[in-house]
């Protein structure tokens, strides 16, 4: 099949897709704050996809012995503009995903560094991808949204006051980046990730880390104590279904973006929903609660998400449902 300029707008995401692959070039990327809940599966899926030596990951903390076996690994903190300029030129950097961030419930007890991390240090990689036309990716959440935003099947576009200084930094995030975009022609792109559920990775102080203790805490202490009241339902995934959304949805041809930060979802529960999940398979459990601070947070944000624009965009789709999910989790857990 021919490709040009003219014809491009014509095509079907599996045209584009296939235009894009053959067309674009291995890019070099840089993750920063690579070591979290969600960097450390997405630094693996993008070597792989890409080779180990075009993804550099970074962090202000210290890899193991094992993840710096995998790759180049390389002190950088996002505050730091200088030092992250010299790795993107001494390394042809192309593309930039930036994870550095101090989650809804941490950011809360150190306002200060929420802003300087979530706001300057999104500043930071911004100003670089203008500076050296990088491409640049940097989460939203469902935080971003608040409590005078309608609660069922949240749509991508809609009021968005959020009252925790994470949300604040992270409608930030959305609209300089888009802004950028718009004035300068930066690649920037945003997904809106509910909470994740993973098993190899610790959750980084969310109101959703929850989904995961809970699982530690059933095999551990068949008993958990959940700081959500049982009825709270929000919007979730399984971290093998975000890692690999938000590859397809860093490579997806930029004519198939119709906006640059979309929401993206999978399953909503509540806790009461999960414990009950969990029971069916781990004999005896209980979940007794206790809501604290997090409650009035988690009461601030949508219940489920609309998700159909990245869907037919991007072809963004999820493997895991909920029971997919609670009987993956286990088996990982128990190994
Ligand atoms: N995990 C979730 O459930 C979830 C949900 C919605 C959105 N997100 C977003 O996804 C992104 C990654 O989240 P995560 O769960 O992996 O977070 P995390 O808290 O697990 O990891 C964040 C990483 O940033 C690093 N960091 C802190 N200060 C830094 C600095 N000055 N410079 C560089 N790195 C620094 C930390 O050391 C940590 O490794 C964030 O933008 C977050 O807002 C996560």
């Amino acid at each position: 099949m021919v490709f040009n300029a003219t014809t491009t707008a014509r095509r079907s995401l599996p045209q584009l897709r296939r235009f894009a692959s053959v067309t674009a070039p291995t890019p070099k990327i840089l993750v920063t704050g690579a070591l979290g809940q969600l960097g450390v599966g997405l630094v693996q899926l993008l070597r792989n996809k890409y080779g180990a030596n075009n993804v550099i990951s970074s962090d202000v903390r210290k890899p193991t012995a094992a993840m710096r076996s995998e790759g180049p690994f390389v002190f950088g903190d996002v505050l730091d503009y200088k030092q992250l300029e010299s790795i993107v030129v001494n390394n042809d950097v192309t593309w930039i995903i930036n994870l550095s961030a101090l989650l809804s419930a941490v950011g809360e007890m150190h306002m200060d560094r929420a802003l300087a991390i979530n706001m300057q240090g999104f500043q930071n990689t911004l100003e670089l991808a203008k500076r050296h036309q990088l491409r640049i990716l940097c989460p939203s959440t469902i935080g971003a949204f608040g409590p005078s935003t309608p609660r069922d099947n949240t749509p991508d576009l809609t009021i968005m006051r959020p009252t925790t200084i994470y949300g604040i930094t992270k409608v930030h995030v959305e609209l300089m980046g888009e802004y950028y975009h718009r004035r300068f022609g930066v690649d920037f792109r945003s997904l809106r990730y509910p909470g994740i559920i993973s098993a190899d990775t610790e959750p980084g102080g969310g109101t959703t880390d929850y989904a995961v203790q809970i699982f530690h805490s059933a095999l551990k202490d068949n008993a958990y104590k959940c700081y959500l009241g049982p009825d709270t339902a929000l919007p979730m995934m399984y971290l093998p279904d975000c890692l690999n959304g938000t590859v397809s949805f860093l490579s997806a041809p930029t004519e198939s973006l119709t906006q640059r930060t979309y929401n993206m979802a999978a399953f909503s529960f509540t806790p009461k929903e999960i414990s009950a999940k969990i029971a069916e398979r781990v004999k005896g459990f209980e979940t007794t609660y206790e809501p604290d601070y997090r409650q009035a947070i988690a009461d601030s944000w949508p219940r489920s998400l609309d998700d159909s624009i990245a869907r037919k965009d991007w072809g963004w789709k999820n493997e895991y449902d909920l029971d997919g999910m609670v009987d993956d989790m286990l088996v990982r857990l128990r190994k």
